[in-house]
């Protein structure tokens, strides 16, 4: 069933104001620096694709391909993309998932910025002071746009390498118009030698969590939303459970005799529908006991504590957000969908904890913009370890605390990255006072 535009909360287009809006952050900008410029052209626009098997479908596209092109940049440059929109009827923004920037280039139209039209265009410009692995979509209602394809990675390396392999490669899961691919493709195949060293992100831009299992070899997890593990130990026959809206990164070796095998795990439908096949095409381990497998835990590890900031030891404000779901269709916090919900409150400076439980619904990809939170307890109990995000998800029946400082002012959202949940109320405003 189509809703009626009004409900898509994750975009309202026309520069309307947003109830819970009570200022513009259009006047947030990144200061002038002398940081190195990079610059990028990204163009909206429909396209039939071809995919393998013959078939051809309709997709809305960055520069022609989904996922659009990636942008590489290195730590502390300043990142410039003019994005142009040809023929997208609705109007696109470009939301930078992950990156703590501005409020006036976070790309939330109606809140941040007006959609861009068709024949119009909008410059974004932030300094990429983030490493890691990292995503762009358009945020005009963008359950309908990124499943069209409007989406992208955005990959920020370190000048000195932080981890040691001899191949970088990034891939992005997702949908294009209810068909599960990778980077456009059903299976994937990368070229590695054996012997080699892979560092592999993975951006999961569908709207369920993917668990992945590797075949046959060991690997770490080195990176949860651009955040470095701290010391990670090498984990075998362990599912990579990347949420809706995360990136994990991790680190493996090709054997000597043959290939690296990842098979998608679609953590709702149970199903197996990607592949991601790195080496000489030589099988070696099969994956067994697929959905027996457990999955890789990351409460049990950490990264190093953020800019040197630690927790206070009282917060300035706590919330309990209930996340939940009503009959026939509307997702909810605290029993409200998103245009009935008061934001969030704060002031800078203030450290914040938030709570967030799940009552039902199916899982809850929590992802907040403009900042990065710390996961403090899961289900009650402390976290061994500082562990940073940007999104996370929260299972039926678990409950969260995270905690971040308010040190980015603007009007930032807080939603379900199962975008289909946020198009029918799951989201709210986390707003500056
Ligand atoms: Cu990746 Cu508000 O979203
Ligand atoms: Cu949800």
């Amino acid at each position: 069933m189509e809703l009626p535009e009004e409900m898509d909360v994750s975009g309202h287009g026309h520069g309307t104001s947003h109830p819970g809006g009570t200022t513009s952050c259009a006047d947030l900008k990144e200061p002038t620096t002398t940081a190195p410029v990079k610059k990028f052209h990204l163009t909206a626009k429909a396209e039939t694709l071809k995919l393998e098997n013959g078939k051809t479908l309709d997709a809305w596209t960055y520069n022609g391909t989904t996922p659009g092109p990636e942008i590489r940049v290195q730590q502390g440059d300043r990142v410039v993309v003019t994005l142009e929109n040809e023929n997208i009827q609705a109007g696109v923004t470009i939301h930078w998932h992950g990156v703590i920037l501005p409020c006036s280039q976070d790309g939330v139209p109606g809140i941040t910025q007006d959609a861009v039209k068709p024949g119009e265009a909008f410059t974004y410009q932030f300094i990429a002071k983030q490493a890691g692995s990292f995503w762009y979509h358009s945020h005009q209602q963008s359950s309908i746009q990124a499943r069209k394809g409007l989406i992208g990675r955005l990959i920020v390396e370190t000048k000195k390498k932080d981890w040691d392999y001899d191949k970088d490669y990034a891939v992005t899961l997702h949908n294009l118009d209810g068909h599960p691919l990778i980077d456009q493709k059903k299976d994937l195949y990368l070229k590695a030698e054996p012997g080699e060293k892979v560092r592999l992100r993975i951006v999961n831009a569908r709207n369920t969590t993917q668990k992945l299992a590797v075949a046959g070899i060991p690997y770490q997890v080195i990176s949860i939303d651009g955040n470095d593990i701290h010391g990670p130990s090498p984990v075998k026959n362990q599912l990579i459970p990347v949420g809706a809206g995360q990136r994990y990164d991790i680190l493996f070796q090709i054997p000597e005799n043959g290939q690296v095998k990842l098979v998608t795990l679609d953590g709702e439908e149970q199903n197996t529908s990607t592949t991601i096949t790195l080496g000489d095409g030589r099988e070696v381990g099969k994956i067994t006991d697929l959905d027996r497998q457990p999955e890789f835990d990351f409460t049990r590890y950490g990264t190093p504590t953020h800019d040197g900031v630690s927790l206070p030891s009282k917060f300035d404000r706590v919330y309990t957000l209930t996340l939940d779901w009503s009959w026939p269709d509307q997702f909810t916090i605290n029993d409200k969908v998103m245009h009935h919900n008061q934001p969030l409150m704060v002031k800078k400076g203030d450290w914040v904890k938030l709570r967030l439980v799940n009552e039902g619904g199916g899982t809850h990809p929590m992802h907040l913009h403009g900042h990065v939170f710390q996961v403090l307890t899961k289900n009650g109990k402390p976290l061994k370890s500082s562990i940073y995000m940007d999104t996370l998800p929260v299972d039926v029946n678990e409950t969260y605390e995270i905690a971040f400082r308010a040190d980015n002012p603007g009007l930032w959202m807080l939603h379900c990255h199962n975008l289909i949940h946020a198009r029918l109320g799951m989201g709210m405003m986390l707003n500056y006072e």
